[in-house]
């Protein structure tokens, strides 16, 4: 399962404010994919482009050989299917209670009879944590619920690609850690093309297997997890870094008189912090879009910072990985984790 789905050259603007142009990058299938970007860089844009409710100025996003922006009204509504999709504002209907909002989409789009409908509802509802809540109206659950719902719903049609709008945003660091490790399970389950938006710095530096950022109508790069995270390239090091010291101000772009005093106090954006494990599977298998850990930095010479790869318990995963995954082969490590952030996987 999963497509990959390739963008090229991408260009988008409302009357005369560009918000992005010439935006290629490919989104392997199966993989999971974080886009990054200080708020108003078009990232939402950027989501709603690639289902094809807005149309881009130029360019192309590829499905297998069909081209989005340029399909025909009836075969984007077939395309459209592929898709799951969880907006920024999760969009749950106040009215329905979570049963009826997660059902809307097979009632809508299929002819499945009621007693399909419950069963795919419930397994989605069990998937997310949710089972229990049928009867609820979104607006006696809390934040964290609503995402799920909203996830829920996004997975009814059995998507390929599933397009996630900061499923995080106002969501305590303890909820934030269970959603993230729910998409790393999902996607293990599923294997569909993921792609989430976030303004967590955690959840971009552990969950994905690429990132992608982008900053003043441009994106920046986008590539492999590690490659982000050892890269040098001054936006890309504030961003992922959360620094202050660097090209991105409040304003998005600093001037040159901000860049220059900033210079003069001295400044710096100092070391790169070590690369973190990946968030494994709670059960302990490797997801098929899943890199060695220090793959992409072995096979490009770099140079990891120091310290990457070593987990709170002090495991070195780059050393540990071929026990690991030879182990995987005979027997569900599900336990053996200590927490969210070990390749040995997280407590649910
Ligand atoms: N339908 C629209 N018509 C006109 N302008 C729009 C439309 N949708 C978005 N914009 C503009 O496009 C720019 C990017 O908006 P977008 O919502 O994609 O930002 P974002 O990166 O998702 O920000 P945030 O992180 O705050 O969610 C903004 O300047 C916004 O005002
Ligand atoms: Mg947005």
């Amino acid at each position: 399962m999963g497509v990959e789905i390739r963008v090229e050259g991408l260009t988008k603007s409302f009357g005369r404010q560009t918000i992005w142009q010439d935006v290629s990058l490919t989104l392997p299938a199966g993989e999971i994919s974080v886009l990054l970007g200080p708020s108003g860089t078009g990232k939402s844009v950027f989501l709603k482009s690639l289902v094809g409710l807005l149309k881009p100025d130029r360019g192309h996003i590829w499905i297998g050989d069909r081209d989005l922006p340029y399909l025909p009204e009836r075969d984007l509504y077939e395309t459209r299917k592929l898709f799951g999709v969880l907006f920024q504002d999760g969009a749950l209907f106040g009215s329905m209670n979570l049963y009826d909002n997660i059902a809307f989409p097979l009632r809508e789009h299929t002819k499945k009879g009621e007693s399909e409908v419950k069963r795919i509802v419930m397994e989605k509802m069990e998937l997310v944590g949710l089972l229990g809540a049928e009867h609820k109206l979104p607006g006696e659950i809390s934040g964290g619920m609503k995402k799920r719902a909203g996830l829920a719903r996004a997975l009814v049609l059995d998507p390929e690609i599933l397009l996630v709008d900061e499923p995080d945003s106002g969501l305590d660091p303890v909820r934030t850690a269970y959603l993230n490790q729910l998409i790393v399970d999902l996607n293990a389950e599923i294997g569909a093309t993921f792609l989430i938006v976030t303004h967590d710095i955690n959840t971009a530096r552990t969950v994905p297997d690429n990132i992608g950022l982008l900053f003043l109508r441009e994106l920046v790069m986008f590539g492999p997890r590690e490659m982000l995270l050892s890269s040098e390239e001054p936006v890309v090091r504030q961003f992922l870094n959360a620094r202050r010291a660097g090209p991105i101000g409040m304003s998005e772009e600093k001037d040159m008189s901000e860049l220059e005093a900033e210079a003069k106090m001295g400044m710096e954006v100092g070391k790169l912090p070590p690369i973190a494990p990946q968030l494994m599977p709670s059960d302990g298998r490797v997801r098929p879009g899943q890199a060695p850990p220090g793959a992409w930095c072995a096979a490009h010479g770099v140079t990891p910072p120091p310290g990457s790869f070593v987990d709170d318990l002090g495991r070195n995963w780059v050393e540990e990985w071929p026990r690991y995954v030879a182990s995987m082969g005979h027997s569900s490590a599900a336990g053996h984790g200590q927490g969210g952030q070990q390749p040995a996987g997280g407590a649910r």
